[in-house]
């Protein structure tokens, strides 16, 4: 069981519907909604480094309550990063202004593994589960918590590359030249990811997204044998603890970022997830066609989208939840808000979902 005591949850809009229930109003809320596009976001961050608010609960809880006290959100997402696991493995991960994730010393071939450590997750990200705990005391019950991961494919992707890569031309290359130590690495990741979801769960996190937004670079050969496998495993893995030790389930998101209409289609027939994440290039009616009806689908207005009016913004918010309907859906955007993203356009996209 866990061991904390949290004050009971007024809004489970995000929770009925992951689980396939009735719900008044769809759930809405947005990937990086704890970001740039928020001043009060730029103010803390101009007086701390990206990684010092993560490792710090006070100022991840604060950042994550940021846009729960100004918008009307069903969900909130913990402030953290999905780097914190290379970081935990030994590699060192900075963030830098205006160019984003660099790891210094990427995986360069197979012999570079021996490199990386099987952290004690429980250590060496406990100060993830503590700034959920803290979250979600201080939300006071008013939206559940989100807590996440990268998959193992996109955490790869970060190592090998080195970096962000619009291409990421070296772990796909690993992929067809090393592709057993491509399955070793994935696996050994796979594994902490596990014991990682399994900390956040126990430290309150009330919904688990397990991000690979890397997925644009397989093709559904590749997304089967390089993703999927491990997004199963994953799945399976996290139920089994959970079952283990007594403490009850939570849904569980995979927003495979740029997969094909099949390879979404295989996560769910055989991924076990209750939620998948689309991107904005994906046609509504038909994914609710090809995914059938026993998952619940979330996205996916394209975060440019943001720029139109406020009219239209509210309009296609709307027409959003009329295309997927409003069983086992949770409104969201295709992918994260931009930093310079309007906040007269995020409050006209929620009430434009829940106006329906
Ligand atoms: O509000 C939330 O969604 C919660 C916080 C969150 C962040 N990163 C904070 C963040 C979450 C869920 C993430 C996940 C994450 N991080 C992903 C998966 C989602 C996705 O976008 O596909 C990825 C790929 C990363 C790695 C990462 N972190 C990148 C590529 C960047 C640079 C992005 C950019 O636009 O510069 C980051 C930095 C980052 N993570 C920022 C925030 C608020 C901005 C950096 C800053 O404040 O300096």
């Amino acid at each position: 069981m866990t061991e904390h005591n949290f004050p009971p949850l007024k809004n489970d809009r995000l929770l009925r519907a992951a689980r396939g229930e009735p719900v008044d109003k769809v759930p809405v809320w947005i990937m990086r909604q704890a970001g740039r596009y928020l001043p009060e976001f730029r103010e803390t961050r101009s007086k701390s480094d990206f990684f010092t608010i993560c490792r710090t609960p006070a100022l991840a809880c604060e950042v994550t309550l940021q846009p729960i006290r100004r918008f009307d959100y069903d969900a909130s997402i913990i402030f953290s990063d999905i780097l914190v696991i290379p970081q935990a493995m030994g590699m060192e991960v900075e963030m830098r202004p205006g160019v984003g994730p660099v790891l210094p010393e990427p995986l360069i071939d197979p012999s570079h593994l021996s490199r990386l450590v099987r952290p004690d997750v429980d250590k060496a990200l406990s100060y993830v589960g503590d700034a959920i705990t803290l979250t979600r005391q201080s939300l006071q019950g008013k939206v559940p918590l989100i807590g996440f991961t990268g998959a193992p494919w996109t955490l790869m992707g970060y190592m090998v590359q080195g970096g962000g890569s619009s291409t990421m031309p070296l772990p796909r290359l690993w992929l067809y030249r090393y592709p057993k130590a491509s399955h070793q690495l994935l696996q050994l990741i796979t594994d902490i990811v596990i014991d990682y979801l399994v900390l956040q769960v126990k430290a309150g996190a009330q919904l688990l997204q397990v991000f690979e937004s890397s997925g644009d670079f397989l093709n559904d050969e590749l997304f089967q044998n390089f993703s999927l496998k491990y997004l199963k495993l994953i799945r399976e893995g996290v139920q089994n603890k959970l079952v283990e030790q007594n403490i009850p389930l939570v849904p569980m998101t995979a927003f495979p970022k740029g997969a094909t209409l099949n390879s979404l289609e295989m996560l769910a027939k055989e991924g076990g997830y209750d939620v998948i994440g689309l991107d904005w290039t994906i046609d509504p009616s038909e994914a609710r066609a090809r995914l059938g009806p026993n998952v619940t689908l979330q996205g996916n207005m394209d975060p440019c989208a943001l720029y139109a009016s406020e009219a239209e913004v509210f309009e296609r918010a709307a027409e959003l939840v009329r295309k997927f309907g409003k069983h086992r859906y949770i409104a969201n955007l295709g992918h994260g808000i931009l930093p310079d993203g309007p906040i007269t356009s995020v409050e006209a996209f929620i009430a434009g979902v829940h106006s329906v």
